[in-house]
């Protein structure tokens, strides 16, 4: 089973929502990449829809969520966005309250349903090196490239930037570099992350 959680590394999560809503024109499509359950996931929609509110979420927002998936559930408990209570007890109580109801599962909580609503879930493999879609402004890839080999690291950001808009940002977990071979593509928008910006 993926190790992952609700809110982890928000830091990153913050300054990515920070940067990609600067440029923020409309409509905003992102890409999470190794999304594991949907943890990560509906972490981004709801720091999106806390800045957005409902209608802004709702109307402007497509969240792509793609998995190789290690387990064959992860599709399933995403696109239902049911958790046990262990897996939401670290969410703020006024976050919680206002995201997530109980669910027909004893033991489940659901989260809203227009925020689910939003996104779109598709088993994919990064290595394929295709795209699930192209013309994102936030691709966020966290704790997946370091399970890849150096090459394959620099191809699959490269399929990244290449599925970008221009000035579209690419999120990372802290301790991961951007492989000097791709820097000239990206700027570095934040000394507190690493979050890049397409040139
Ligand atoms: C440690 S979890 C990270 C989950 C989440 N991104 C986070 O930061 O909490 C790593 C995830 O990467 C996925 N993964 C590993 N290799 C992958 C690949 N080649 N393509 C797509 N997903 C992959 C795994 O299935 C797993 O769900």
């Amino acid at each position: 089973m993926a190790f992952t959680y609700f809110f982890r590394d928000i830091q990153i999560i913050d300054l990515a929502v920070k940067y990609l809503l600067e440029g923020f024109k409309s409509k905003v499509r992102i890409w999470d990449a190794g999304c594991a359950m949907g943890q990560e996931t509906y972490t981004i929609a709801i720091v999106l829809a806390e800045k957005l509110g409902y209608f802004g979420y709702k109307n402007n927002v497509t969240i792509y969520a793609t998995d190789r998936e290690e387990s064959p559930d992860f599709g399933d408990i995403l696109k239902a966005g049911e958790y046990k209570k262990e897996d939401i007890d670290r969410i703020d109580k006024p976050i919680f309250d206002k995201y997530f109801k109980t669910s027909d599962r004893v033991g489940y909580y659901k989260i809203a349903d227009y925020i689910r609503e939003r996104v779109i879930y598709q088993k994919h493999d990064l290595l394929t090196l295709e795209p699930v879609a192209r013309d994102f402004n936030l691709i966020i890839c966290k704790n997946v490239l370091l399970h890849f080999q150096p090459d394959e690291r620099v191809k699959v950001i490269k399929m990244f930037y290449d599925s970008l808009v221009t000035g579209g940002i690419f999120a990372t977990e802290q301790t991961q570099k951007m492989p000097p071979e791709l820097a000239h593509l990206f700027e570095q928008v934040s000394g507190e992350g690493q979050v890049f910006r397409k040139k």
